[in-house]
């Protein structure tokens, strides 16, 4: 059995005080969840402050990116070393607003996921396609270029930990979710992939969340699905009430 995972990505909102705050509001609400995990993925800024809010909890901290190398001049980037350091268990890597306004790459995504790898953190693999994709029938095999490419060269055991996340584009913060069978179908072929990849454990053991527009009115059918493991949410985790009801779907 997949634990599931329900993710909040805050993007670039809330600074340290707020996030800290949100924090406040949002621990009693899921204080007896205990059969899933949940992650929240604040701002750089953030991280150190909300670090101290969850110490003591089981809410796994997450970083929205980071670079592949260790430590050196490369101004504006921060390492997965520091990441850890910083109280992050999880770090988001190739989430598409990075693929589309700065120029993340399969490749950037693979040397990332390694690095995040040898630090201990957990990568969550943001893959999908746009809706000009998607409507020229290409969904399937933009899925299989991103995850072939972004896990090139790795083997099942380098692997154990990752976390995969299908993000549609065209379903990210516009209020459009895929349908609950849309969903499931690229969650079932990113699977399938795994499998051919690396092997059946594998791909019977990693978490696929499903990204775009969840909210709690749509979250328990999503979840319902077999091959979906937990969600990456965006917009509804800023908001502690409906974060919260999101992380207890049924
Ligand atoms: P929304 O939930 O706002 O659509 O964002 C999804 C997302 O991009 C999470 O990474």
């Amino acid at each position: 059995m997949r634990r599931p995972l329900i993710a909040g990505n805050w993007k670039m909102y809330k600074t340290s005080a707020e996030a800290a705050d949100f924090v406040k509001n949002f621990l009693p609400l899921v204080a007896g969840v205990a059969d899933r995990d949940i992650m929240i993925a604040p701002a750089f800024t953030a991280l150190e402050a909300v670090a101290a809010a969850l110490k003591g909890t089981s809410v796994g901290l997450g970083a929205q990116d980071v670079f592949w190398e260790a430590e050196g001049a490369f101004t504006g980037q921060v390492s997965p070393k520091m990441l850890a350091a910083a109280g992050c268990r999880y770090v988001i890597i190739g989430h598409s607003e990075r693929r589309q306004f700065f120029a993340e790459i399969d490749d950037t995504v693979n040397r990332k996921i390694r690095a995040a790898l040898k630090s201990g953190l957990i990568p969550v693999m943001c893959v999908g396609e746009s809706e000009k994709q998607r409507e020229a029938g290409q969904t399937f095999s933009i899925l299989d270029k991103q995850v072939k490419d972004g896990l090139k060269s790795f083997v099942a055991a380098e692997l154990g930990s990752l976390v995969i996340a299908y993000e549609p584009v065209w379903a990210i913060g516009t209020g459009k979710t895929a349908t609950a069978t849309q969903a499931e179908e690229a969650h079932a072929f990113i699977r399938s992939l795994i499998n051919g990849l690396f092997g059946a454990d594998l791909a019977g053991s990693v978490r696929i969340l499903y990204g775009g527009s969840v909210k709690p009115e749509n979250a328990s059918e999503l979840m319902a699905m077999a091959d979906i493991d937990g969600a990456l949410v965006g917009g509804a985790s800023l908001n502690p009430d409906a974060f919260s009801k999101i992380v207890k779907f049924k």
